[in-house]
């Protein structure tokens, strides 16, 4: 009898211990999930790229005149000329006279965010 009350207990604090793993488990998903919300590629386009390549990545008026060599993001013909790994370089680096690098104010995760955050800016053909 005394056994199994012994057997018994190291079972329920088994079932304890599983508990609590999933919960951990969970609360790392969780905050994974926060970390890739707070790197919002819109967000930081809207912050830092709109000024040149326009709210909806079509440069404005006065920003083609300024750039005569700024992009069209609406243009999806734009991103088969592109890889990733180029658009890439050029927000990181920059591009020509006018397109400064992003690298010391933006991370790694934001800039590869706001990268796939333009190719959404296309129209589809
Ligand atoms: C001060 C204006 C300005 C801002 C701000 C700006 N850009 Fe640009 N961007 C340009 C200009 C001008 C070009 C064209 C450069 C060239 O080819 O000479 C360009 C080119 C690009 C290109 C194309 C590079 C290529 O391969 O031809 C990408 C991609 C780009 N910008 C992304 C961004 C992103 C993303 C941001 C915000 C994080 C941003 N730009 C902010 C002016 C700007």
């Amino acid at each position: 009898m005394k056994i199994r009350n012994i057997s018994l207990g190291i079972a329920t604090v088994m079932v304890g211990a599983i508990g609590l793993n999933l919960n951990r488990a969970h609360a790392t998903e969780l905050s994974k999930r926060t970390v890739e919300q707070a790197v919002d590629g819109k967000d930081i386009y809207m912050k830092s790229c709109k000024e040149c390549h326009g709210v909806l990545g079509a440069p404005t008026k006065a920003s083609l005149r300024k750039y005569e060599k700024i992009q069209n993001f609406t243009d999806s013909s734009f991103f088969t000329k592109r890889k990733d790994s180029e658009l890439t370089e050029a927000i990181e680096k920059g591009k020509g006279r006018d397109m400064k690098g992003f690298s010391e104010k933006l991370s790694k995760e934001e800039i590869h965010a706001v990268m796939l955050y333009i190719h959404t800016l296309a129209k589809k053909a």
